[in-house]
C-alpha cells in the first residue's frame, strides 16, 4: 500500500510518504510546494541509488525507525516484554484518524500484533509551528528504554546545528557542532529541563544568519529531561531524534506517549523559526488569567532581604518599590517554617510565626494600599531533611536514603498521591486564605535520578491548582533558569530566565533564550548596583534598560538607589509601561551585528507598524567609531520615522554629530536594512534604544 499526506502552513509544507504499508517516511520538509505537486512523484524521487556496500534496498528513514528493518542508525523505539526480552517490532499500517485539530494521525500496528503506534501531527498556521507526538499502547505491559517522538529527517544542506548548554547564571549558551558522519547526542539525565540542555535545535542552511536563508528548528515541550539525536547515516542521510530521556520509565506499562515536539522551517533566516516559537507560546500555549491585564512591573525582595524577613523593612522596600513603578510584590523564600537559611524547612509551608507575628496580612495590606499585588514564592517538590515534615515521613522523598543532596535538600516523591495531597492541601491553605496573585514555583535541586512520574506528578499538582485557583498566576523557576520549556509553560506564566540579575550576562542569555522565548514571558529585573553573583558593578541605566527589553521587574533594595539613579530607573519603567501594549506581543529578531561586541534586536509589532530596536553593548568594539546596524523584516518600500528614546546616556566622549544624535530620521525601510543606523559612540556595557513607527 502506498499513501502520502502533506501538511502545510504559509511558510512550510511536510510530506509524508508511505510505502507498502510501511511507516512513513518525511520525503519533503521545507518551503511550500504548490498546491498541485505531485506527491507520488515526490515519493519516489525521494528514494536514492544503490550502489557498492549498501543492502539491496535502503532501508526507510521513517518516523519511528526500526531495528528490525535493517535500519543503520539509532532505532526510534527500544522496548522489552516484561521479562526482559528485546522486543523488535515492526509496524504495518492499520489505520488514519482525524487528528485532534488541524492535521493528521496515523496508526499502525505490530505485525506480530499485541502493540499500536501512532503519530499524530497538527498544524498551526498563525505560528508556523508544526507540532508530532507518538504514542504506544500495548496489550501486555512494557518497559520503556527509548521513544522517539516522530522523527524527522535533517537537511543535508547544513554544515552546522545549533543546540544549547548552559549553566547556573549562564543559561541558553548556543553551542554550535559540525555535521558528520555519526552522532551528536545530548542527553539531559538531570530529572529537570535544566540550565545544562534547554531542549532546542536549530539546522541552518549552509549559509544563514539571524535574518536571511533557510532553517529548521525544534523543541521538545518536556519539563523532566530529554535525549537528542541528529545523526548522519553511512549513506549521507540525516535524522533528528527528541524523546524523554532514555530509561524513565520505571514500570511496565501499557501505554506511553512522547511529549509534542514543536517543530518549524522559515525561509526568513533564524529569526523565522525564533518568530515561530515566539508566536505559538503566544498564541497556544500561554494561558494567562486575564488577558486583559497588563503584565504587571515586578518586585522580587530575593536579593535585598535574602531570609532575613522584617515586617517594617519589607513595608519600606515595598513602597519604595511601588514608587519606582512596580505592580507586583513578591515575597521571595524565607517567609515559613524556620526558614532562616537554606537548610531547612521546605515543605513546612505554614507563615514563620517569629517573623510574621500577625500572619502575612499586614504586608499583603500595606502591600495592597501601595497599589500592588501580592505573589509568593514556594519550592513544592522539595523537602529538607532538616523539617518537621521530613521527621514524619522521610519515605515521602525522592531516591535513596544516602543520597547526595542540593542545597541541603531532596526532593519528594511527586508519583505518590499521598504527597501531591499533601502539598495541595498546605499550598492551598496559604492561596485560600490570602489575596495572592501569583506564586514564584521553585525548583532548585536536580532529581537524584530521572524520573518520568516525578514529572507527570509535578504537572498533576500545577493543574489542580490552577484549575482551584484559576487567576493566579505561575511563574517558573529552577535556579533560575531550570525549568523552561513548553511543557511546564503550559501551566505557567512567565520564567525567571536566570539567577544573574547582572546585565551583561542577562543581555547574553536573553538573547539566546529569543529563539524560543518571546518578551511577555521571560522575566528581567534590575539588579543591585554592584551584582551578587558576578561582583560587577552596571550603572542604571543599563541595568534598567536591559531588563526594559522583557518582562520588566526589580530585585535590588531600593534604598541603595541615590536620586538620580531612581530617577532613571522610574523614567525607563514607565517608558516600559508606556510600550508594554505592542512591546509584549511583539516579536524578538535578532540583528546580524557586524560588530560582535553589540549585541542587537528588533522587537517588532506583528503588523509591522512599530518596533524598537535596543543595542546592546556588551564588550569593546575593535573599531573606534559603531558600525551601522542593519534592521530586518520592514517593508523596503514604506517610510519609518526612528528616533534615539535615551539620548540622555550620550557620554562626553562622543563628540561628533551622527544624524540620529540629535534628530528624528525618516527614511526607508530599504534604507534601515541595507545601510542601517550609524549610532552615536558609547562605552560598554551601554544600551542604545531607537524608536520607530511606520511614517503615516
Ligand atoms: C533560587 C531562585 O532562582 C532565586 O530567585 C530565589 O527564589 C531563591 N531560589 C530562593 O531560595
Amino acid at each position: 500500500m502506498f499513501r502520502s499526506w502533506r501538511l502545510d502552513t504559509s511558510e512550510q509544507t511536510l510530506v509524508l510518504a508511505m510505502r507498502r504499508g510501511r511507516l512513513p517516511s518525511v520525503v519533503y520538509w521545507d518551503a511550500p510546494l504548490p498546491e498541485d505537486e505531485d506527491l507520488e512523484l515526490l515519493r519516489e524521487a525521494h528514494a536514492i541509488d544503490l550502489t557498492g556496500g549498501m543492502l539491496d534496498e535502503n532501508p526507510d528513514l521513517s518516523i519511528c525507525p526500526e531495528a528490525t528493518r535493517s535500519f543503520p542508525g539509532q532505532p526510534g523505539l527500544i522496548l522489552r516484554a516484561e521479562n526482559g526480552e528485546s522486543l523488535l517490532p515492526k509496524f504495518c499500517f492499520f489505520r488514519e484518524e482525524s487528528a485532534t485539530g488541524n492535521g493528521l494521525k496515523l496508526v499502525y500496528e505490530n505485525e506480530e500484533g499485541g502493540l499500536l503506534y501512532s503519530a499524530e501531527f497538527n498544524v498551526f498556521e498563525d505560528s508556523n509551528i508544526i507540532t508530532a507526538r507518538a504514542s504506544l499502547t500495548s496489550d501486555n505491559p512494557v518497559h520503556l528504554n527509548w521513544f522517539a517522538a516522530p522523527v524527522m529527517p535533517a537537511p543535508q544542506n547544513a554544515e552546522e546545528m545549533i543546540d544549547f548548554s548552559g549553566r547556573w547564571c549562564g543559561e541558553f549558551q548556543e553551542v554550535r557542532s559540525p555535521w558528520h558522519a555519526g552522532m551528536r547526542y545530548r542527553e539531559n539525565r538531570t530529572g529537570r529541563t535544566g540550565h545544562e540542555h534547554f531542549p532546542g535545535l536549530v539546522i541552518p542552511a549552509k549559509g544563514t544568519i539571524n535574518t536571511r536563508g533557510g532553517a529548521h528548528a525544534f523543541h521538545y515541550g518536556w519539563s523532566g529531561g530529554h535525549r537528542m539525536i541528529a545523526e548522519e547515516l553511512v549513506d549521507g542521510r540525516r535524522q533528528v531524534q527528541f524523546g524523554h530521556a532514555a530509561r524513565m520509565e520505571f514500570k511496565a506499562g501499557r501505554s506511553f506517549h512522547t511529549a509534542p515536539l514543536y517543530m518549524t522551517f522559515s525561509n526568513e533566516g533564524i529569526n523565522g523559526c525564533a518568530r515561530s516559537f515566539q508566536r505559538h507560546l503566544r498564541k497556544h500555549i500561554l494561558k494567562f488569567p486575564d488577558q486583559s491585564r497588563p503584565r504587571p512591573v515586578h518586585y522580587n525582595c530575593w536579593e535585598a532581604v535574602y531570609f532575613n524577613h522584617n515586617l517594617p523593612e519589607l513595608k519600606e522596600i515595598a513602597s519604595l518599590a511601588a514608587k519606582l513603578g512596580a505592580e507586583r510584590f513578591v515575597l521571595d523564600d524565607g517567609w515559613f517554617g524556620s526558614r532562616d537559611d537554606d537548610t531547612r524547612a521546605l515543605s513546612e509551608w505554614e507563615v514563620d510565626p517569629r517573623k510574621y507575628p500577625e500572619g502575612l496580612q499586614p504586608l499583603i495590606d500595606h502591600v495592597h494600599d501601595e497599589g500592588m499585588s501580592f505573589g509568593i514564592w514556594f519550592e513544592p517538590e522539595m523537602i529538607n531533611p532538616q523539617s518537621s515534615i521530613y521527621e514524619i515521613n522521610p519515605h515521602w522523598a525522592l531516591g535513596s536514603e544516602d543520597q547526595i543532596l542540593g542545597r541541603d535538600q531532596k526532593a519528594l516523591n511527586m508519583a505518590l498521591p499521598e504527597v501531591r495531597e499533601f502539598l495541595f492541601e498546605r499550598m492551598s491553605k496559604i492561596l485560600r486564605d490570602h489575596p495572592i496573585d501569583s506564586i514564584k514555583w521553585d525548583h532548585n535541586r536536580v532529581l537524584p535520578m530521572p524520573d518520568a512520574a516525578q514529572t507527570r506528578g509535578s504537572y498533576e499538582l500545577i493543574d489542580r491548582l490552577r484549575a482551584e485557583f484559576p487567576k493566579v498566576e505561575i511563574e517558573s523557576c529552577a535556579s533560575g533558569g531550570g525549568r523552561i520549556d513548553f511543557g511546564i509553560l503550559q501551566r505557567t506564566h512567565r520564567v525567571w530566565l536566570s539567577d544573574s540579575n547582572d546585565a551583561l550576562e542577562r543581555a547574553r542569555i536573553q538573547h539566546g533564550a529569543a529563539l524560543f522565548l518571546p518578551a511577555c514571558v521571560t522575566g528581567s529585573h534590575v539588579g543591585p548596583r554592584v551584582c551578587h553573583t558576578s561582583g560587577r558593578t552596571h550603572d542604571i541605566s543599563f541595568r534598567s534598560w536591559i531588563a526594559a527589553q522583557r518582562h520588566m521587574g526589580f530585585e535590588m533594595d531600593p534604598r541603595e538607589l541615590t536620586d538620580a539613579e531612581r530617577e532613571t530607573l522610574m523614567k525607563v519603567a514607565s517608558w516600559w509601561k508606556a510600550e508594554r501594549g505592542w512591546l509584549m506581543k511583539a516579536d524578538i529578531l535578532r540583528l546580524d551585528s557586524d560588530d560582535p561586541a553589540v549585541l542587537a534586536e528588533l522587537h517588532i509589532s506583528e503588523d509591522g507598524t512599530q518596533f524598537v530596536m535596543f543595542a546592546n553593548k556588551i564588550d569593546t568594539s575593535g573599531q573606534i567609531a559603531p558600525r551601522p546596524l542593519r534592521l530586518s523584516a520592514l517593508a523596503p518600500e514604506k517610510t519609518y520615522i526612528i528616533d534615539l528614546v535615551n539620548r540622555e546616556d550620550l557620554h562626553s566622549f562622543s563628540r561628533g554629530e551622527p544624524h540620529i544624535k540629535q534628530n528624528k530620521m525618516t527614511v526607508s525601510g530599504r534604507y534601515l536594512m541595507s545601510y542601517g543606523i550609524v549610532l552615536p559612540w558609547s562605552f560598554p556595557s551601554q544600551c542604545w534604544v531607537v524608536k520607530g513607527k511606520l511614517a503615516e
